[in-house]
């Protein structure tokens, strides 16, 4: 199938690297036109190169309301219509209950739930406007279980997922075609996690063979969770609202982790 969001115009936050830079990709090749944002001006344009005139890089700190006006009213100058915003850019820092400062509290919730709070309510008007739309919230697995090396993290993407069905019901209330869906991926192989195992554990996971990523540590790829989300920001998923959705392997499910495969001889 193809052409799944032909016509649509996306905004992408956090889309220079990992979940984002993926969904980005897989939009543009399903037909959108893709706004991708990010604070890592490098990157980002080197993402954007890669997809072509479907996708415009612009850089934008998602915790800057000022900024996020100024998005989403370029959606609207440049393309006429927002339809589809995918708030992904996120942070994430290593600390217990007890190890965590205030200060990095408030640094975690400043990108990962004021961000989303900011994008949602700046989108709205503009998809409603547009006919309608669809928001897709990147939460974490870690919003849905005891992550104790994760408080703030945790906290933050927990943030996400309340806030999610709170815009739902609001839009429904309101008698908006506006759908609003978190997602709750599991471990992906990202640069994030690759950060974060290398402090954690001294593994190299940016060195190792993703396939063997996936099979010995459990992990998915950006692109199982950009088809997740691909499919939230299609009409596919049209009756799809006010939902929190894991993708991860079976982890919610109480999944063990997986057993290394023996070497093959
Ligand atoms: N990788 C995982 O295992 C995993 C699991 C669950 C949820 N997530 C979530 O998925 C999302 C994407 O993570 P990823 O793994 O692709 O990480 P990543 O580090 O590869 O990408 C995150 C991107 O967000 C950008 N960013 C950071 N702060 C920003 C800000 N203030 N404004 C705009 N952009 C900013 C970064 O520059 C980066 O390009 C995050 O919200 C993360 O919390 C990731």
């Amino acid at each position: 199938m193809t052409g799944r969001v032909e016509g649509k115009v996306a905004i992408v936050t956090g889309g220079a690297s990992g979940i984002g830079a993926e969904t980005c990709r897989r939009l543009a090749a399903e037909g959108a036109r893709v706004l991708t944002t990010d604070v890592n001006a490098k990157l980002l344009a080197e993402v954007a190169a890669g997809i072509g005139d479907r996708a415009e890089p612009l850089i934008h700190d998602v915790s800057d309301e000022g900024r996020w006006r100024e998005i989403v009213a370029h959606a609207l100058d440049r393309f006429g219509r927002l339809d589809v915003l995918v708030n992904n850019a996120g942070i994430a820092i290593q600390g217990t209950i007890e190890e965590t400062s205030l200060e990095t509290w408030r640094r975690i919730h400043a990108v990962n739930s004021e961000g989303v709070f900011l994008g949602c309510k700046h989108a709205i008007p503009a998809m409603r406007a547009s006919g309608g739309g669809s928001i897709v919230n990147v939460s974490s697995l870690a919003a849905l279980r005891g992550t104790p090396i994760y408080a703030a993290y945790s906290a933050s993407k927990g943030a996400v997922c309340a806030l999610t069905k709170t815009i739902a019901v609001h839009c429904i209330e309101r008698g908006d075609a506006i759908r609003c869906n978190s997602i709750h991926p599991g471990g992906v192989n990202t640069p994030m996690v690759h950060a974060l195992l290398k402090q954690g554990t001294g593994l190299d996971v940016a060195a190792m063979d993703p396939v063997v990523v996936r099979e010995n540590l459990g992990m998915g790829d950006p692109a199982d969770i950009a088809n997740l989300i691909l499919f939230l920001a299609s009409d596919e998923s049209g009756y799809v609202n006010g939902a929190e959705l894991c993708v991860d392997g079976g982890a919610t499910a109480g999944t063990p982790p997986p057993r290394p495969r023996a070497a093959a001889s």
